[in-house]
């Protein structure tokens, strides 16, 4: 993972958990709808907790991923029932991790992540999604197309960094990784104080075995 932006986190983790928890965040209706009669899901980038203890309460088997330790602090915190579910690892995954965890999804949920990755480093991430899905399994990924106060590199203030990109793009790639497009729509009842024109895409894995 990008060491800058996995700094960002640990410096600002306990006032960024909190911005966090103030957004407006998709309802356990609509992970079910997302994930329909499936049970496990990886969360990844766990962020303040507030999705992987919707999706607890929802009745969902949850495991989560989560680089930063201070993120990771706060979010058992506030949540403590995730305690003791959240690993602290980051993608791209090593090997060693890919053999324990393959095929042992139902669902992989993200939420303001892969805009963390630059576009080329992205098909790798797909990929790695793939093989962490049963056959059938659900990709539920949420970003953002641009961001406000990134600067020539694409950081922000605190380090971060953040690719523009457009929802065609994220499409073309999934479709390409073995993903297909169930459903998709913006996401005007989530707010996030920088990030614009918020997206939701729900996939099925149909790749390789
Ligand atoms: C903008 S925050 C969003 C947090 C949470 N998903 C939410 O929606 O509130 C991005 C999250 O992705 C995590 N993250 C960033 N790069 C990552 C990587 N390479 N692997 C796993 N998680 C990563 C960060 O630590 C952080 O928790």
């Amino acid at each position: 993972m990008d060491s800058e932006t996995l700094e960002a986190y640990e410096a600002h983790g306990e006032r960024l958990a909190s911005e966090y928890r103030e957004h407006k965040r998709v309802s356990s209706e609509k992970f079910k709808r997302a994930f329909p009669n499936h049970s496990r899901i990886l969360e990844v980038g766990v962020g303040s907790g507030i999705d992987f203890s919707v999706m607890i309460k929802a009745g969902f088997e949850v495991l989560g991923l989560e680089p930063s330790k201070e993120l990771q602090k706060h979010a058992e915190r506030f949540f403590p029932e995730v305690k003791g579910r959240v690993v602290a690892d980051a993608f791209p995954l090593e090997r060693e991790r890919l053999k324990e965890w393959g095929s042992s999804f139902d669902g992989i949920h993200c939420c303001a992540f892969v805009m963390h990755f630059k576009k080329k480093d992205r098909p790798l991430i797909w990929e790695q999604f793939g093989t962490l899905l049963r056959k059938g399994g659900r990709l539920f990924c949420r970003f953002s197309e641009t961001r406000d106060g990134l600067d020539e590199q694409g950081r922000d203030a605190m380090g971060r960094f953040y690719q523009i990109l457009s929802e065609d793009e994220i499409l073309d790639e999934c479709e390409k990784a073995g993903f297909r497009l169930l459903e998709k729509w913006e996401d005007k009842s989530v707010s996030f104080s920088r990030g614009k024109g918020w997206k939701s895409h729900v996939y099925e894995w149909n790749g390789s075995d």
